[in-house]
């Protein structure tokens, strides 16, 4: 997905080792559809070459404040009044106090002190040795960076470049990519806590045997990452998939639905919206054996007897905060065919304020969807896209329905 196509984001390199990171990070945000202006420090281009971040960004890069490319010779306006963002990776200790204080004695601290406040924002990914990080000084500074209007983003743990192990690294490029996106979506769930569930449960036979289906778990993970990007925290209890945890996400691996229960239960009582997008396994075999069942070359057949699982989302549904309308409760209708007559059913069934119905055999393992929502108002079918797209919009219509009841 094109997530930052339309934006232009200036990528400022100050000194540090983790500048071998901003090459992978250039190459990222231009392919996610972003131009990409690079501005360095002198300390910068001592462990990264301009050629290198010319050829990735497609534009010669900018370094001196005294460079008369600019007709007007004020680089340092220009670049600042073209941004969608100004990104620094990695930021420096010496450049975000620096920053700080307002100084401006190159292109990179003067451009970030001329950035019109309100309208370009100052992004900074910080990366140093563990000592200079939690040095109380940096602590000092980033505090008051954040105070002055500068989004700061976390940093990473783990192994240093000097040698060092502990938190300071730069983060990963692609967590920097998603951390981006993730700022220009419009915070419409801020401050809420929602919980998701996804994928499939795996119900055991015997040891090494059990039912689950093919539900994959993307559209439950879009649906955690876009709940994310709008501000929420987030809490996501998924079955057995093998999919990355959407940034920021708090997730809880669980086998059976018995197991999703158990983790669900107590979190929805702090949650304000529950999405159920699990794929829950209708029955359990009653009794599973410890031991794998042999097959004794008599040809005689296993038997086994089943149980049916808990209804995990019409449980939640029908709990005190749900009924009195403290929690939010969304439903999912994976169906073959008839899918506004089988969803509208569903969601008398489930008592749910909000069921999405979706053609299941259509959308399992896939990247796109439809959705077709499904409230006491009637529906509305949210077309055929990428299952992020889906799920920003989705996010976008529990957001209002969330307002309209308060
Ligand atoms: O009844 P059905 O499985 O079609 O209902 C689908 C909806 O109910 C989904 O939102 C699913 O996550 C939820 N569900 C559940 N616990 C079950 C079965 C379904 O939470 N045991």
């Amino acid at each position: 997905m094109n997530d930052l196509s339309n934006k232009h984001i200036v990528l400022g390199l100050s000194g540090g080792i983790a500048c071998y990171k901003a090459a992978e990070l250039c190459r990222a945000l231009v392919k996610a559809g972003a131009s990409v202006q690079v501005v360095m420090s002198e300390a910068a281009t001592q462990f990264i070459t301009p050629v290198t971040m010319q050829a990735l960004s497609n534009r010669s890069v900018f370094t001196s404040q005294w460079d008369d490319r600019e007709s007007n010779n004020m680089a340092h306006i220009n670049l600042s009044r073209e941004a969608d963002a100004i990104l620094v990776a990695p930021a420096s200790a010496d450049f975000m106090a620096k920053l700080l204080h307002g100084r401006a004695d190159d292109l990179l601290s003067l451009m970030c002190l001329a950035r019109p406040i309100a309208q370009v924002p100052l992004i900074l990914a910080p990366a140093m040795n563990r000592e200079m990080w939690q040095h109380p000084a940096t602590q000092r500074n980033m505090s008051q960076l954040k105070a002055d209007g500068a989004f700061v983003l976390d940093v990473g743990q783990g192994e240093q470049a000097c040698g060092e192990t502990g938190d300071g690294r730069m983060l990963e490029p692609e967590e920097i990519l998603a951390d981006l996106i993730a700022h220009f979506q419009p915070k419409r769930l801020a401050g809420k806590r929602v919980l998701v569930t996804a994928g499939p449960t795996f119900e055991m036979i015997d040891p090494v045997r059990g039912i689950t289906n093919l539900s994959s778990g993307k559209m439950g993970f879009a649906i955690a990452r876009a709940a994310q990007e709008a501000g929420a925290q987030v809490t996501l209890v998924v079955g057995p998939v093998s999919l990355p945890t959407p940034r920021g996400v708090q997730r809880v691996d669980v086998k059976t639905a018995l197991q999703m229960q158990a983790a669900v239960s107590p979190l929805s009582d702090s949650s304000d919206v529950f999405i159920a997008t699990a794929a829950v396994a209708d029955w359990r075999v009653e009794s599973p054996t410890d031991q794998k069942i042999k097959k004794d070359g008599s040809g005689a057949l296993p038997v086994l007897a089943f149980t049916e699982n808990p209804d995990i989302l019409a449980g939640v549904a029908q709990s005190k905060r749900a009924r009195s309308g403290a929690l939010y409760c969304v439903g999912f209708a994976a169906e073959s065919h008839d899918l506004l007559e089988h969803a509208t059913a569903k969601r008398q069934r489930k008592g749910v304020p909000l069921l999405v119905g979706n053609i299941g055999p259509a959308t399992f393992g896939q990247d796109d969807n439809a959705l077709l929502l499904i409230d006491e108002n009637g529906s509305k079918a949210l077309p055929h896209a990428h299952k992020l797209d889906l799920a920003r919009q989705l996010v976008a219509e529990i957001a209002q329905r969330l307002s309209n009841s308060h």
